[in-house]
């Protein structure tokens, strides 16, 4: 695969309406969307800077990985979202490599992307998230 650009950083919050008091009031950010995507129970909130976003990311639901990440490791960086061509292209690419892969095909993620995941165990511990409009 050839990444174009580093789409969004996923962070996992506790609690999205004070992390977007903390991003908007201390980091000056406005945040343009907050979308859930109800099949990865996650609320989610978008800020912009430049051409990268941060993707912060909240449990709806206790059977969440964004609970069990936050139970087992505490908020914070959760995942890094490269931007490339074809998101199934680039699954295909990672998993000849010998790449594990979570997402053997793309799904629909927030902001209507085309997404899916490589396993952090393959990635030198990095969830990393392939996308594409
Ligand atoms: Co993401």
């Amino acid at each position: 695969m050839t990444p174009t650009h580093i789409e969004h950083i996923g962070i996992a919050v506790s609690n999205l309406d004070e992390a977007i008091k903390y991003w908007e009031n201390v980091m000056g950010l406005k945040c343009y969307n907050i979308e859930e995507v109800a099949d990865q129970k996650v609320r989610t909130a978008f800020f912009k800077i430049g051409e990268v976003k941060i993707e912060l990311l909240e449990a709806t639901s206790p059977d969440s990985t964004i609970a069990s990440f936050i139970e087992k490791r505490g908020a914070g960086v959760h995942h890094i979202a490269f931007a490339v061509e074809d998101t199934d292209k680039a699954l295909n690419d990672a998993q000849d490599k010998g790449v594990r892969l979570i997402d053997k095909q793309s799904r629909k993620g927030a902001e209507g992307l085309n997404i899916g995941f490589l396993h952090p165990k393959s990635t030198l511990g990095v969830l990393t998230e392939i996308c594409c409009k």
